[in-house]
């Protein structure tokens, strides 16, 4: 094989819609930069983001929520996923889409509540044994299958772990050598094993290998100070919806009996409302103990409207709860019915009681030279290349039509541009998938004209 035929795996990732943003792309005073973290204008919004993420950083901000209210494609989903960015992989954040709660198996409450609960976080510290190190060997020994036949089991591993203060053999389990392959040890990690369970965590890679590679996203950790087997602090990150379906499986043994039974019961365990309560009095003790922190998280409904006045009225009420995790609204309507009801117009679709709740947050139409901006930077992540008089172009039907309308022709225009046999968008590319698509506005007004011509 070639070196050229290795391709790394790490980077061919899907191409999302919002896979651009990477932040809010605020200065250290909280003003937006133009063009920052993949997202461009909007800076008002953006601050305003800015600010609710502070707030949630300094957990001033637990049971409040925020609408975000603009029209199509100004960017409200996209910001809302800057401030889980913002955030960091340690803040839960839980993202769904208002229609999801019609589901004919659960209850609509039901399914707000599982994302409640998946948004807020408990940090659980434990002082464990552990014996912590940089793998400097791992030999397992064989010896001939007890069963017979040919084949051979290991019997037992011999792992090296160094310290900056000593090294140590430990001679272990097979079952733990099958944990350490899942982890995927090699020479070199940093690692430990809890004494007790045997669990092998991986922590990452001893930071005298950094400077081999630096293709792969690999996390380098420095050596392990003090001795190989101490006390250690470890810290779990779990949401309480972890919590929740963990203690929902049926609890049987490991006997015959016991597994044909649980073959018998129906596979799906429900997460009942007494099952939640118990957990949280647990939590609530592991709270009082200091064992166990509290992080509330953030939830992002997106397309509220789409919800109904029975789930609006959950809502109020559970944003009343204690723990309760920050609730990010995002909506394009204007005035109009609330689902659920015959005819109580409000605007955005939310109840006025809720909307009185909630902090508002507007995003405003684009700008044609602002649009001209996101195009280019969705055509450089999409490797697209295009020119400067096309990108304009664009741009100007996205003012006329939408941004996202605009976004979205990039690729077929691109594939137009290839079977054309160019390596870049022209203008001929963009007129023909202009004719080829039609955008909502001039797909209305067809329909206008041909009216008598549709089934009624
Ligand atoms: N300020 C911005 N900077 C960079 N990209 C943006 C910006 N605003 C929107 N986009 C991109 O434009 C597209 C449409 O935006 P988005 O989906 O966020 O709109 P929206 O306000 O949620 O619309 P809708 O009301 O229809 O849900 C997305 O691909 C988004 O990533
Ligand atoms: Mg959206």
């Amino acid at each position: 094989m070639k070196i050229e035929e290795v391709k790394s795996n790490s980077k061919s990732q899907r191409i999302a819609s919002h896979s651009h943003v990477k932040g809010l792309g605020l200065d250290e005073n909280g003003y937006a930069i133009q063009t920052a973290a993949g997202l461009v204008g909007q800076e008002l919004a953006r601050e305003a983001a800015g600010v609710v993420v502070e707030m949630i950083r300094c957990k001033k901000m637990a049971g409040r929520a925020v609408l975000f209210a603009g029209p199509p494609g100004t960017g409200k989903t996209a910001i809302a996923l800057a401030i889980a960015q913002e955030l960091g992989s340690k803040v839960p954040f839980c993202p769904m889409v208002g229609s999801e709660v019609y589901s004919s198996e659960i209850k609509k409450t039901e399914v707000l509540m599982e994302n409640f609960r998946r948004a807020i976080g408990l940090r659980i510290k434990e002082t464990k044994e552990v014996y912590e190190g940089e793998v400097t060997e791992i030999t397992p020994a064989e010896t001939e299958n007890p069963m017979g036949g040919y084949g051979k089991t290991v019997s037992h591993v011999i792992i090296g772990l160094k310290t900056a203060k000593g090294t140590k053999q430990l001679k272990l389990d097979p079952s733990i050598f099958e944990s350490l392959q899942k982890e995927k040890v090699e020479v070199g990690d940093v690692i430990y094993i809890e004494s007790n369970s045997g669990a092998v965590k991986r922590q990452g890679r001893s930071d005298s290998y950094a400077t081999e590679f630096d293709l792969e996203a690999e996390e380098y950790v420095p050596l392990p100070k003090g001795d190989v087997h101490k006390k250690k602090e470890v810290i779990q990150d779990v949401t309480l919806h972890d919590l929740d379906t963990a203690n929902a499986r049926p609890q049987g043994g490991q006997d015959v009996m016991s597994m044909m039974s649980s073959l018998m019961k129906p596979k799906k365990t429900e997460i009942t409302d007494k099952l939640r309560k118990e957990i949280n009095k647990v939590v609530n003790t592991y709270i009082d103990q200091g064992i166990a922190e509290l992080v509330p998280g953030l939830l992002f409904i997106d397309e509220v409207h789409m919800l109904d006045i029975e789930c609006f009225t959950y809502l109020h009420r559970a944003l009343e709860s204690s723990i309760s995790p920050i609730v990010i609204f995002a909506t394009n309507r204007g005035k109009c019915t609330i689902r659920g009801t015959e005819d109580i117009v409000s605007s955005h679709g939310i109840p006025l009681d809720l909307l009185d709740r909630v902090m508002i947050i507007r995003t405003l139409p684009y700008t044609q030279e602002e649009m001209m901006q996101i195009l280019g930077i969705r055509s450089q992540t999409e490797s697209i290349h295009i020119s400067d008089e096309s990108l304009q172009l664009l741009s100007l039907t996205g003012t006329n039509s939408t941004l996202r309308y605009a976004v979205q022709l990039l690729t077929p225009a691109n594939l137009l541009a290839r079977i054309n046999g160019k390596d870049g968008i022209g203008k001929e590319e963009i007129e023909e998938v202009k004719k080829l698509f039609y955008d909502a506005k001039s797909s209305a007004k067809l329909l206008q004209k041909f009216d008598d011509k549709y089934m009624k």
